[in-house]
């Protein structure tokens, strides 16, 4: 990352430009040292709740009240932040897409959820200029409304409310964001030490995936073009690769683009830019720097993102124009008078109104003229309204609500039908099996030869226990707490590309283990049968305080594969260890505990690993950590080209790298050496974290489960 290659167009200050470059002569510092002397600086633990979360108060709220409030806000323009045209709604929706744009497929990370516009480094983003205005003018209705409205759901409902108070249309509604006590869970998005760690980016304005946007501190892409260089045919790829970073196809990304353009303007009166960020200047954050007296960077005289004009002659009204608009004209580049290229319509001619002598494209915009199917739907949304109604309230929609993970969490009564980006299941079955019988099929199984595929064998007997452990893992662990997303509840594993990911190979032999007791119990689920299945062999194994809660229902094969994503795998295993817990919401300790869960050798094999730490797979213990610490290890290839870990003076005692990251850090290190002490902390742990994992998916609101 060089000073150099940044795009000129994004630098608003000296200042803002070391808050993106995290470079260590910067006066201001996201984190502690540099990742690399302090050996890692991820934070294992989940996130944190600002207040007690209180679903029922959500529940109750008359959303349509909050809504009258908030347009009724939108028009009375204040002196301190006069309104652009009288109307605060297109700033608002502005806000609410920023606030949600910053969700990224990869590892669920981003999203309006938990509300971290609010707090650095979101709130600092050279995107999220003038934001804090915006965040300011909603502190009224914040207050009226109190715990029953978070500060997610109200970003996002001044949004909506902009939306249809300006003729736009609109889906509904999913209330239930809850609140982060901090910024915390943004730092992966970066700029931080976390995001060097998790999500690095060598050259600024080409940062790749799991990085939601091509520049540090952007949404998506630079509107000037990429690395701002003002070239339309070469912005088109960049954002179709970005936008599908969010998981947004090509009619949704031109929907939102040309959808939100209808309404509003650029702001970039001058070329001095808007001043100190909040994270530099938190008692008068972007106070701007043009214009004099009390109208100083207001008004006429904002400065945001450095361009000026707006993209229709209304830009308070709900229409297709923007398209008419990108179609009607040629458009030719300049430079604005806040010194970035725009541009400007050429061919004009009398009988046009005359606010047309404003308008204005960024280069992301004409670059919707330059890829054949972009231009496609272009013509479509300048030539049908409805078109563009349905394509946009549905984008919108997905864009503001994807991080919240399946229908079961949305609260109030505004909600929509569930929609194909949530994952929809299908109700479980009406009737249950007699799970007491199903436990005791599973016990029985545990330890009888099956043809389906050979078992483990512990005292020349066989043993099915680490097997089925391991596949109520693979089928579980593929949850996120970032957005919700994934868990064992449908059974995805059996189908592709879920049951393709390396690390679920046989996975469907062990389950055809396990076909005989499906097929014997009317009623019972795939999805119910792996979790009992593993929990069943844990406490077998000697596991404690397991709990079995049933109600899991199986996907169609026939849905539409959802994209899910396997837990994220990082050369540097300390750094997988502790982003796939943060990821998937356990806390260190129940990381590290679970990473004694029940190996098996014959699986560990098939991975093209030589063995595991230990050939007894049918105990669960801390004997895990004694062998952990009590060895040295050195570095092996196994024959099939895995690095491992062997420890020195033993003949097939090997460990994988990512459990030698658990004694290489002093945090997981001391973890490990109390559970290596103590067995019962370590059981205790264990059941925390088995317990936590396996019902993660079971939703009831946002923070509510079925099976508490
Ligand atoms: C390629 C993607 C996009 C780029 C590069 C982009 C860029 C920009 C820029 C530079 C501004 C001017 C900010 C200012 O100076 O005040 C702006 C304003 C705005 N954008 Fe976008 N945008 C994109 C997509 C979207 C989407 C998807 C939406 C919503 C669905 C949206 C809604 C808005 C609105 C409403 C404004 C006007 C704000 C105001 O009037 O204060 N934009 N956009
Ligand atoms: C994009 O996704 C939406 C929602 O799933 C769908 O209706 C639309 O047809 C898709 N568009 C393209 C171009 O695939
Ligand atoms: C901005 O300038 C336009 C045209 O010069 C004027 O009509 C409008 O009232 C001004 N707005 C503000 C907020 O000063
Ligand atoms: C416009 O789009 C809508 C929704 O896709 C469609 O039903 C309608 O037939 C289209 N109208 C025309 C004139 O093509
Ligand atoms: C052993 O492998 C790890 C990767 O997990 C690596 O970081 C370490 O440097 C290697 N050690 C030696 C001595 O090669």
């Amino acid at each position: 990352m060089t000073a150099t290659r940044y795009p000129l167009g994004m630098l608003l200050s000296t200042l803002t430009l070391c808050l993106m470059l995290v470079d260590a002569k910067c006066p201001v510092h996201f984190g502690r040292a540099r990742a690399e002397d302090d050996g890692g600086i991820l934070q294992a633990e989940p996130r944190r709740m600002l207040l007690e979360f209180d679903a029922a108060a959500v529940n109750k709220l008359d959303i349509d009240a909050v809504k009258a409030d908030l347009k009724a806000l939108f028009l009375d323009s204040k002196d301190s932040w006069p309104a652009d045209f009288g109307n605060y709604g297109p700033l608002m929706i502005r806000m609410a897409w920023h606030c949600a744009g910053t969700y990224r497929q990869s590892d669920g990370r981003g999203g309006c959820d938990g509300g971290r516009q609010r707090f650095d480094p979101e709130r600092s983003w050279a995107d999220n200029v003038n934001l804090d205005k915006a965040r300011g003018l909603l502190w009224p209705i914040k207050q009226k409304y109190g715990n029953a409205l978070t500060w997610g759901d109200l970003i996002i409902l001044a949004g909506d409310a902009a939306i249809e108070s300006m003729g736009g249309p609109i889906l509904g509604f999913c209330a239930g964001r809850v609140d982060d006590a901090d910024g915390t869970a943004s730092l992966p998005l970066g700029p931080s030490l976390d995001q060097e760690m998790v999500a690095p980016c060598s050259v600024n304005g080409e940062c790749e995936a799991p990085l939601g946007a091509s520049t540090m501190s952007l949404i998506y892409v630079n509107p000037e073009g990429p690395m701002a260089v003002p070239d339309p045919e070469l912005s088109a790829p960049q954002i179709r690769e970005v936008f599908g970073r969010m998981s947004m196809n090509d009619s949704e990304t031109v929907a939102l683009i040309g959808g939100g353009h209808a309404f509003g303007k650029v702001h970039g009166a001058c070329p001095t830019g808007p001043g100190p960020s909040p994270a530099q200047q938190p008692w008068n954050p972007w106070p701007g720097t043009c214009g004099e007296g009390p109208m100083k960077g207001k008004g006429n005289n904002t400065f945001t993102s450095g361009f000026e004009g707006p993209w229709t002659t209304n830009p308070i009204r709900w229409d297709n124009e923007y398209f008419q608009n990108l179609l009607k004209y040629d458009w030719e580049v300049h430079v604005g008078p806040g010194g970035h290229h725009q541009w400007r319509p050429v061919n004009k001619d009398a009988s046009d109104p005359d606010p047309v002598a404003n308008i204005m494209m960024l280069t992301t915009d004409v670059a919707l003229l330059k890829d054949p199917i972009y231009l496609e739907l272009v013509k479509l949304f300048a030539a049908n309204q409805t078109a563009l109604d349905i394509a946009f309230s549905h984008a919108w929609y997905k864009l503001v609500t994807r991080d919240m993970g399946p229908y079961s969490r949305c609260l109030g009564d505004q909600v929509p039908p569930p929609q194909p980006f949530q994952a929809p299941l299908p109700p479980p079955p009406a009737t249950k099996p007699d799970f007491k019988a199903v436990e005791k099929a599973i016990t029985k199984a545990l330890r009888t030869a099956s043809s389906a595929l050979p078992a483990d064998m512990v005292g020349g007997k066989p043993y099915y226990g680490a097997l089925f452990a391991t596949l109520a893992w693979q089928c579980a662990s593929n949850f996120r707490q970032t957005d919700y997303t994934g868990g064992c509840n449908g059974a995805r594993i059996r189908f592709s590309p879920q049951k393709d990911w390396p690390q679920n190979v046989a996975m469907d032999s062990v389950l055809a283990v396990l076909e005989p007791i499906k097929a014997s119990f009317p009623g019972l689920t795939y999805a119910d049968l792996i979790v009992q299945a593993g929990s069943t062999a844990l406490t077998n194994a000697k596991a404690r305080k397991l709990k079995f809660c049933s109600g899991r229902s199986d996907a169609s094969p026939d849905e539409t594969p959802f994209p899910f994503q396997p837990p994220r795998v990082f050369s540097n295993k300390l750094v997988q260890l502790k982003d796939n817990a943060q990821v998937m919401g356990l806390t260190s300790r129940e990381m590290v505990a679970l990473q004694a869960r029940l190996r098996s050798p014959s699986q560990q094999r098939r991975l093209g690993y030589s063995g595991s730490w230990t050939d007894n797979p049918s105990l669960l213990t801390n004997e895990y950590f004694k062998v952990l610490l009590n060895n040295d290890w050195v570095n092996v290839t196994s024959a099939a080209g895995q690095l491992e870990m062997k420890a020195v003076g033993t003949e097939g005692v090997y460990m994988m790298p990512t459990d030698l990251a658990v004694k290489w850090d002093p945090v997981f290190a001391t973890i490990a050496q109390e559970f290596a002490t103590d067995a019962n902390a370590f059981l205790e742990a264990f059941a925390a974290g088995w317990n936590k994992l396996m019902i993660a998916d079971r939703f009831k609101g946002p923070t509510g489960n079925e099976c508490k």
